[in-house]
């Protein structure tokens, strides 16, 4: 259950109105330069709050300026190729929002003329636009009055009210909250304040309280519950081990298209459980009849990839396979390493291609 640590409750009569001054005043002095914030349009509007999800400023900035120099509207996107598209994602992570841009591309070209919709239930109805990405949308494209309740506002109205919990309820709070606050005719900028608030100053570990603009209405601060609020949530990583098998055959190397599931559209290399049994998993992918030598590769370490929800531990191994009967089982491919950037691959396995190019030099 959400409860309020204090007898503070949303409904004080000066607290929404102080609020909403004081971090639009903030705002107009500490306004990033965003690549997303000089020209905008609906459609940067849709693709940068894509690119925003769960993926931090600094990373969508290069992305997104070569993004729309290549699509630089939904015509361009909808008739894009989906290996274009998703090599020029590589590294973003988390490629269905890639693919569901492109859907959602062809969605608004066949059904709304070729323009992003202005209306919240239709921008919900596209793949890969929820509700926080419809509300930045509204109001940042279209001025209309949606509170957004991402991750930053949960954390910056949890400490303002001194709220503890983590369900529905809260969520319901904060947009209650956010909802009183919001200036009818400066709903964009009241959000992108907000949010900006949250990834400079109101930090989730270290909140930088001093300079917060907010700080004198700040109920966690002013007892010191900074550090409690918001309530964290239990880390459940699960961890999984695999070898990494670089199979290398004549200047190829084996790889598979995904056809479904988070990577689909993407090509992935051979991974087998890290258990000491690597040659005969490696005959399940080409064969029994083969000569496998180990190359030193020195270059090549053990990682971890950390995603939401489970830490993978990758253990890149390069063999050169040889032999009489070396030939893809179903599914897999030879792809000439020259030719290897024109397919996308996930950014881990990207990085583990160029160390095992710079190897191979
Ligand atoms: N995160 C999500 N949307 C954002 C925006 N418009 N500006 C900065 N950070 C964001």
């Amino acid at each position: 259950m959400t409860r309020l640590a204090s007898n503070r409750t949303t409904k004080e009569p000066d607290l929404t109105a102080t609020f909403r001054r004081k971090l639009i005043r903030w705002f107009a002095t500490h306004r990033r330069d965003l690549p997303w914030r000089r020209y905008v349009s609906p459609y940067s509007v849709w693709i940068s709050e894509i690119m925003l999800q769960q993926t931090v400023v600094k990373t969508v900035i290069p992305f997104f300026e070569r993004w729309l120099g290549r699509f630089p509207d939904i015509a361009a996107i909808a008739s894009a190729d989906e290996r274009e598209v998703l090599t020029l994602w590589e590294g973003l992570g988390y490629y269905g929002r890639a693919r569901n841009i492109l859907r959602s591309a062809r969605l608004i070209v066949q059904q709304h003329g070729g323009r992003l919709p202005d209306s919240y239930n239709t921008l919900r109805e596209l793949p890969g636009i929820g509700e926080c990405t419809a509300a930045a949308i509204m109001s940042l494209a279209f001025g209309k009055s949606y509170p957004v309740v991402d991750a930053n506002a949960r954390r910056v109205v949890s400490r303002i009210l001194a709220l503890r919990g983590l369900d529905r309820p809260l969520e319901e709070q904060v947009k209650t909250f956010l909802g009183q606050a919001m200036p009818p005719r400066k709903a964009g900028q009241f959000n992108e304040a907000i949010m900006e608030l949250g990834q400079t100053v109101c930090l989730s570990r270290g909140p930088l309280c001093e300079s917060c603009p907010l700080k004198t209405l700040c109920f966690a601060f002013r007892k010191n519950l900074q550090d409690q609020i918001p309530s964290k949530t239990a880390s459940s990583t699960i961890q999984k081990r695999s070898i990494l098998l670089l199979l290398i055959s004549d200047g190829r190397i084996m790889a598979r298209r995904k056809e479904s599931g988070i990577f689909a559209g993407l090509w992935l290399l051979p991974t087998i459980p890290d258990n000491g049994r690597t040659k005969t998993a490696i005959s399940t992918f080409i064969g029994r009849d083969f000569k496998a030598e180990i190359s030193p590769l020195p270059a090549l370490e053990l990682r971890t990839h950390h995603y939401t929800r489970y830490a993978h531990r990758l253990k890149p191994i390069v063999y050169d396979v040889t032999g009489k009967g070396v030939r893809p089982a179903d599914g897999w491919r030879w792809l000439r390493l020259a030719e290897i950037y024109s397919y996308p691959f996930p950014s881990a396995y990207r990085r583990i291609l160029d160390e095992l190019r710079v190897a191979q030099r």
